[in-house]
């Protein structure tokens, strides 16, 4: 079976641009992008086009490449304290000269619809998430839209990210399954995964993850984006690896679109949580 990512979020965003209407509030999104990496800005781009898709409202900073730490955390400042915007997202990789951390945890928690500011990891980690990140939230999504139960399943989490493995180990336990997460210090990799049901990589390594790693009932979630010969590819060697499992997802339509209708969902839950302490 392939997870189709692409026609579910096509699915949730029409409902969310339905809900967003009915609501009569009009979620705002800032984001803030320093350089010009081409990745970055054809990213945010997306997320942009997304919001106009679902009405919600967007903004976007574009700062010099050359920004210190300082002027990152001035322009977060300023959206903390502007009423009009619910969500900000500074769009990551920052530049090497700007302390990510600092940056992150900068954000006012509440608007923080990437999920990465500690509190709201912590939250997670906790068991009672507010905002979760994007990415790891859309595979919950997308495994719940096809029926797949976490609980009692042995899910691997390749790679140890702040965006994607650790928020996604977090929300698997979450939701009752069994978690290993493997990174590029594990001692047997495909051992692991042999035993795994659901396999959740987010390496950055293209075609990494072969047939022969792999059990015929696993759910295989490639998380990966990479380039090669000029085509995007996932982690995961899709031709072989698809012939031989129960259900995976595809690169590109697989996780991607899912991550950008997720960041929707988020944007809109915190209007709605920053309106219910509006008074009117
Ligand atoms: N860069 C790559 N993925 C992401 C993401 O989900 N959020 C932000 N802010 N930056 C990213």
């Amino acid at each position: 079976m392939i997870i189709d990512g692409k026609r579910v979020s096509e699915k949730r965003l029409e409902l969310l641009k339905e809900e967003i209407d009915e609501s009569g509030l009009y979620p705002r999104l800032a984001t803030v992008i320093a350089g010009d990496n081409p990745a970055s800005l054809l990213y945010v781009q997306m997320k942009h086009r997304a919001c106009e898709r679902v009405h919600i409202g967007s903004i976007s900073v574009t700062l010099p490449g050359d920004s210190t730490t300082a002027k990152v955390l001035e322009t977060v400042d300023r959206l903390n304290k502007d009423p009009d915007i619910n969500g900000i997202l500074v769009q990551l990789p920052l530049p090497s000269g700007v302390e990510t951390e600092k940056i992150i945890e900068a954000i006012l928690p509440e608007k923080d619809v990437d999920g990465f500011h500690p509190f709201n990891l912590g939250k997670l980690l906790g068991g009672y998430p507010t905002f979760a990140p994007c990415t790891p939230l859309g595979v919950m999504t997308l495994l719940k839209e096809y029926n797949i139960d976490p609980a009692g399943k042995r899910a691997v989490v390749i790679g140890r990210s702040i965006d994607v493995g650790r928020p996604m180990a977090a929300l698997l336990i979450n939701a009752d399954a069994t978690v290993t997460v493997c990174h590029s210090r594990t001692k047997d990799l495909a051992s692991e995964l042999k035993r795994a049901d659901i396999i959740v990589s987010g390496i950055g390594k293209a075609r990494f993850i072969t047939a022969d790693m792999v059990n015929e009932n696993a759910v295989v979630i490639d998380v990966g984006i990479n380039h090669v010969d000029g085509k995007l590819c996932g982690d995961v060697d899709f031709a072989a690896v698809s012939e031989k499992v129960a259900a995976i997802t595809p690169v590109p339509g697989g996780v991607g679109p899912m991550t950008i209708a997720t960041l929707m969902e988020n944007t809109f839950k915190a209007a709605k949580m920053q309106s219910c302490r509006t008074v009117p």
